[in-house]
């Protein structure tokens, strides 16, 4: 392998199929075969590739191309500049040009507090201009371009960078299979949003349907900072020796920005409340869902749903995936869904919930295509009248005189994609219209948005997989010009992205799977090449919008395809992952990965979306997956039945996890809410709570459940049991084995059988609401509350409940209508002292009494004089109490 040590040099042909010497030295770089390390690249830049200081005025830089080696992919830009500013701590850093695009994404940029201090330092060394971002407190040096290899063209841009430590985490949408990255090997990962299923078997480092360019870093001294590049076009970053980062992009600005942390909360914090704070999904939203592809009618939908509501297993919402739907067109009713209306309502009065699916690409042949066009709504465009494709345009009459770029997703017929970046608001006005005419049909409560990236089949395919079927007459693909002169289907780099199915002989095109990259939005102000990564984020934007107004509440949206600030506005889910043990490792990654991107409602297909699952993978998975905010177990079409009442063992373990869930609740709700109102992660990985113990560095397969539970799902194949990493602290065990007690930290092996809970623990100095869990998570609301107190070395505990309606929409944490507890708890030599302080009162929202109270190492069998809450004993009203002198466990019932 190589050490970390070693200089990392620049990959002059990344290109797929790799170079030979002629093609390597026709570039002007240097041919330097290694065949024992097939990891190096082989045809590598010669030195001094940048640019040199001409000019500094105030934060602005003014930069020259320099003598050294040029761009193969474009005429190098002869002068760049580079800006820096601060906004609170956080620092920022343009490098570009005025007047070239930049993603229209509306950040707040509001401001989170930091400790922590940035400087931007220069070098010209050489006569090469490079900048260093320099953490004040410690001098370390968070980015250091003095690496080389500054390329700027119109449609390549390349910048590099050496980190400080190797405990990089983030870059998405990727299938990671491990959460820290590996430098080791030249890893390029592709960013560029496409309908492209994960693949957990082998490392493949393949684009999925999202773009995050965004990573952070833990230092060697445990502080952590983030780092976003706001850049919407198709790119890709490589990690390479140093550590050191190449990223390219191939069209816009590099708009860096910069956050000081010092914690990975905090970095999260900062982050967060710059890019927009996620959503506060409704409260049932975090019940159980079940889902899948492929029901024959609404009778199959009711079935498998009474059946896991017959093996007593909590669930809260039933989904309605394509097949609802009048042969794919949105805001239709198939035939075999007759009494829809009727069972939603039914639903509702057991106090269960909808979620449907809608997908973008409207069919170009029938009244909600009809009501768009009259409304003046807008769709992906050709951009001249000359571009379109006549053969297809001219069998839609509605379309026929439009320059609506028609292609072909699920619908018989072809359709169009609406354009969500309408500055005119005609699009998302229209949106929100169809929602609200088909929710009076079916009284949905949530949506599902799929197919975002924007999905298309058949692109620049002559023979697509999809017209072999007869459900699709119109056997008519999409072509986007080809030729080499075409600048935006042909660009002179195209990016790992092409590299379809990270096969580098398997050439796809930008346009692959999705439209034309010269098709145009906004009235032509906006071109698809640049703005394709934003369709999902943008759909998700209006689609909020369309659910407040069509169901009045604040449910929840979940998107397949997500970009920064996605969060604000929707869940995700990890997409169409394959029924496979590697598929539920990556997921709990990808969970953890998706709340560092600022999208906390996340989660996995359940049991397996492609192929077919087993009883034992199944069960597994559910266990896990009661850990995830957005909590699905859903299913491909033609794959048997997966969902827990199909085996017994499944629909036991599921009973008992979704039970645990339930639970737990308030605590999940609290977390959201903090997440919401102030920015956080709900699902945090390890390191986040303990950033100067390296051995949390990478334990990809645990996880904590905000500061104060740690989740170690069992991720393997026949195995009963888990080995766990407890950083030091005080533990607990919050399952079945050896419930209550103190679990010594390090590294201990807990056996976890199908048959019982998986392992959970508690943190001491934790406070945690719940309650007794029922059936559905609303009947569960109404039961009173728990609190579990489970104190430090020092006898001591905090914890908080925010609370409100659960469906309210919340415009603004300033006006929102909620209740919060703080609690604090302290041991005394004689008993036990609780503090609860009602922090803000809300009107009209009925609480729930307190009616039990169980504490973790209580030294004392308790007295009750001297146990007090808000200092008056007579606030609680013991009815029973159990205590054990050998777990030290305390279990206080009252009358409430
Ligand atoms: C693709 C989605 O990823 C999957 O979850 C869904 O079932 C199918 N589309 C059909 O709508």
């Amino acid at each position: 392998g190589l050490s970390f040590q070693a200089s990392p040099v620049f990959d002059c042909f990344p290109e797929p199929n790799g170079a030979s010497q002629v093609s390597c030295e026709a570039r002007g770089c240097t041919w330097q075969p290694d065949s024992s390390n097939k990891n190096v690249p082989w045809c590598i830049f010669k030195d001094g590739v940048g640019y040199s200081l001409d000019s500094q005025s105030g934060s602005t830089y003014t930069l020259r191309k320099n003598n050294g080696p040029k761009n193969p992919w474009g005429s190098d830009a002869l002068e760049i500049k580079v800006t820096t500013k601060s906004i609170g701590n956080i620092l920022n850093v343009h490098i570009g040009q005025a007047g070239r695009y930049e993603p229209p994404v509306d950040f707040p940029k509001d401001v989170a507090s930091s400790s922590e201090t940035l400087s931007f330092k220069t070098d010209t060394t050489n006569g090469l201009f490079s900048f260093q971002i320099v953490r004040d407190s410690s001098y370390r040096k968070l980015f250091d371009t003095s690496l080389g290899g500054l390329i700027f063209s119109d449609k390549f841009i390349q910048l590099a960078t050496y980190l400080p430590s190797s405990n990089m985490y983030g870059w998405g949408e990727n299938t990671h299979q491990s959460l820290k990255h590996d430098f080791s090997k030249y890893l390029t990962w592709a960013m560029f949003a496409r309908d492209q299923p994960p693949n957990s078997g082998s490392l493949d480092t393949v684009n999925l349907y999202g773009v995050h360019p965004y990573y952070m870093i833990v230092e060697p001294d445990g502080k952590a900072h983030g780092v976003l590049i706001v850049n919407s076009n198709a790119q890709e970053v490589t990690t390479a020796p140093g550590p050191s980062i190449i990223y390219r992009t191939i069209g816009g600005n590099l708009d860096i920005y910069f956050f000081p942390g010092p914690t990975p909360e905090q970095v999260t914090q900062q982050y967060l409340k710059f890019i927009g704070t996620p959503f506060l999904p409704a409260y049932w939203a975090l019940g159980y869902q079940l889902s899948r592809y492929g029901y024959t009618g609404l009778d199959e939908m009711k079935t498998r749903i009474q059946a896991v509501k017959d093996a007593g297993i909590p669930i809260d919402i039933g989904v309605a995936d394509i097949d609802y739907m009048q042969r794919y067109k949105d805001f239709t009713t198939g035939d075999n869904w007759a009494g829809f209306s009727d069972y939603v309502n039914q639903m509702h009065a057991s106090g269960m919930k909808l979620i449907l699916i809608f997908d973008p690409a409207v069919e170009a042949d029938y009244d909600s295509f009809q009501r768009a066009l009259s409304a003046n709504a807008k769709f992906i465009e050709w951009e001249s009248s000359s571009q379109v494709q006549r053969d297809i345009q001219n069998l839609y009459p509605m379309a026929k005189d439009t320059k609506i770029m028609l292609g072909v997703v699920w619908p018989d017929k072809h359709v169009g994609f609406p354009d969500f970046l309408d500055s005119t608001g005609n699009t998302q006005k229209w949106w929100a219209s169809e929602f609200v005419r088909y929710q009076k049909e079916i009284g949905f409560d949530g949506i599902w948005i799929d197919m975002n990236e924007p999905s298309n089949f058949g692109t620049n395919d002559a023979h697509p997989w999809y017209f072999d079927s007869d459900d699709h007459p119109n056997d008519a693909p999409l072509f986007c010009p080809t030729n080499g002169s075409n600048e935006w289907e042909m660009p002179p780099y195209k990016t790992r992205a092409v590299w379809k199915f990270g096969d580098a002989s398997n050439n796809a095109f930008l346009a692959s799977n999705t439209l034309c990259m010269l098709g145009v939005q906004d009235n032509g102000a906006q071109r698809f090449y640049n703005v394709k990564n934003l369709y999902g984020w943008s759909e998700a934007k209006a689609t909020q919008q369309a659910l407040f107004q069509s169901t009045g509440k604040r449910g929840a949206v979940v998107s397949r395809s997500t970009y920064p600030s996605s969060g604000k506005y929707a869940g995700h889910w990890l997409g169409d992952n394959t029924a496979r043990w590697e598929d539920l490792r990556t997921s709990v990654i990808g969970a953890q990965e998706f709340n560092l991107f600022g999208i906390p409602y996340v989660g996995s297909d359940v049991c397996g979306f492609i192929g077919t699952t087993t009883e034992e993978l199944c069960l597994r998975w559910q266990q896990m997956g009661a850990f995830h905010s957005f909590f699905r177990n859903h299913n491909t079409i033609g794959a048997p039945a997966q969902d827990p009442a199909i085996w017994p063992t499944v629909a036991a373990a599921t009973k008992q996890a979704n039970l645990f869930r339930y639970q737990y609740l308030p605590y999940l709700f609290s977390l959201h809410f903090t997440a919401s109102k102030d920015g956080a992660t709900v699902i945090r990985p390890l390191f986040f709570e303990f950033p100067t113990d390296e051995e949390t560095y990478d334990l990809g397969y645990q996880f904590m459940w905000g500061s104060s539970i740690l989740v170690a799902p069992v991720v393997y194949q026949n195995t009963n049991s888990v080995h766990v990493y407890l950083p030091t602290d005080v533990w607990y065990s919050l399952f079945d084995y050896k419930y209550g007690s103190l679990i010594s930290p390090g590294f201990t092996t807990v056996s976890a059988p199908t048959t019982s809970r998986i392992p959970v623990f508690v943190r001491g100095m934790s406070i945690i609401p719940r309650q007794t869990p029922t059936i559905t998570t609303t009947a569960t609301r109404l039961n009173p509350f728990e609190l579990l107190i489970a104190p430090c070395e020092m006898g001591r505990g905090k914890g908080v409940l925010y609370w409100d309606d659960g469906e309210t929409i919340v415009n603004s944490f300033n006006t929102h209508n909620y209740h919060q507890f703080d609690f604090l708890f302290n041991t005394t030599t004689t008993g036990g002292r609780l503090t609860i302080t009602h922090s803000r009162k809300a009107s009209n929202i009925n609480l729930p009494t307190l009616d039990i109270i169980e504490i973790f190492n209580f030294p004392n069998a308790p007295d009750f004089k001297s146990f007090t809450i808000n200092n008056i004993k007579t606030n609680i009203n013991v009815q029973t109490s159990t205590y054990s002198g050998v777990t030290k466990r305390l279990y206080i019932q009252t009358t409430g």
